[in-house]
């Protein structure tokens, strides 16, 4: 019996040492120390040894179970950290790899203009003051001077919201809600979107967007506003550009004109941009009318103003040459990609 433990301690040693996985060694744990395992069965057997022989076979089986044991113990730590290495190997990230590209977005082109232009009037002095999108029949047709039967305050071509209430047709009323808060001198630019009950076409949407400039002081002449925005065209479509001033009527200044830029494509000798005309029409403007300035709060007999208000969608339209306003509202990437 002795040698039979020796046995089976010599072969559960040289079982263990080869071992190559954790689950391997369990069952070799179960093989020998279980239950019904190799050792138990001999213990078994202690009955039927003599009263001299049992301690010695005892205490042997006793050294066995423990060498085995420690065997075990050790080779589960010895796998473990091999395991270990191997994942570590296995799981190892490859950081030289190039990544995958991030999609950036760029900023809608009516948003570049905005910014372009602001940045242009910022630079000479005007600040940005927004207004309300939803406004008061007040301030977008009655404080600037709209005659009660004035066609642009029919509900066919402005969305009301209540009687008193409408979406804002123009930026022009925040001319109106400055004028209220800062007394002169004010040079405020204000851009923002604006509604108008028209069918969605080539170069109509019910909404689009406008940036309002308003400039009063005292001696504020026509010659400040013909500088101002001849100097604005010249910045944003070249140097070589020159602006043309045509009589125009706005219930909110007088004088009024629309203001044309020479073509930047053909230099105005006539092309497919502006039609054969060699100028574009891009804005209205004006000197503020004294009933606006009044009505306001603002004494029209010491200080006068002048105000002018540019279509974005019109300017996007004119610098890149696109055709149909609808590309501007589809957001199809294949067209923002362009910008
Ligand atoms: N509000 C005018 C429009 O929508 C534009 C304008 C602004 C004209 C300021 C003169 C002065 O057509």
């Amino acid at each position: 019996m002795q040698n039979q433990l020796k046995g089976i301690l010599q072969t559960a040693k040289d079982k263990i040492s080869s071992t190559l996985s954790t689950e391997a060694l369990e069952a070799l744990r179960v093989e020998y120390l279980g239950k019904k395992g190799a050792l138990t069965s001999i213990l078994r057997q202690m009955g039927s040894l003599s009263a001299e022989e049992r301690p010695i076979v005892g205490a042997l089986a006793n050294t066995v179970r423990s060498e085995i044991e420690e065997a075990i113990k050790n080779k589960a730590t010895e796998l473990k950290g091999a395991e270990l290495t191997q994942k570590l190997q296995k799981e190892k990230i490859d950081i030289t790899l190039p990544s995958k590209k991030v999609a950036l977005g760029t900023l809608h082109p009516l948003a570049q203009v905005e910014r372009e232009l602001s940045e242009i009037f910022i630079a000479m002095g005007f600040s940005i003051v927004e207004g309300p999108e939803i406004e008061k029949t007040y301030y977008n047709f009655d404080a600037l001077n709209a005659p009660a039967d004035h066609p642009s305050r029919e509900p066919s071509d402005t969305f009301y919201i209540g009687e008193d209430i409408l979406l804002r047709t123009q930026t022009s009323p925040v001319q109106v809600r400055a004028m209220e808060q800062k007394k002169p001198p004010i040079r405020i630019i204000s851009p923002g979107r604006v509604y108008r009950c028209d069918a969605v076409d080539g170069t109509h949407s019910p909404m689009f967007h406008q940036l309002e400039g308003l400039v009063v002081d005292k001696n504020v002449t026509m010659g400040d506003l013909k500088g101002t925005l001849d100097k604005f065209a010249k910045i944003y479509f070249g140097e070589n550009t020159s602006t043309r001033f045509r009589p125009h009527n706005f219930p909110f200044t007088e004088p009024s004109a629309e203001v044309d830029v020479s073509c930047f494509m053909c230099g105005g000798k006539g092309c497919r941009l502006c039609k054969g005309e060699g100028w574009i029409e891009i804005l209205g403007a004006g000197m503020v009318h004294p009933n606006v300035l009044s009505a306001s709060g603002i004494d029209s007999e010491v200080y006068s103003g002048f105000a002018f208000g540019v279509g974005l969608e019109r300017v996007v339209m004119i610098k890149y040459g696109i055709e149909d306003m609808r590309y501007l509202y589809e957001n199809d990437v294949r067209f923002l990609k362009q910008f």
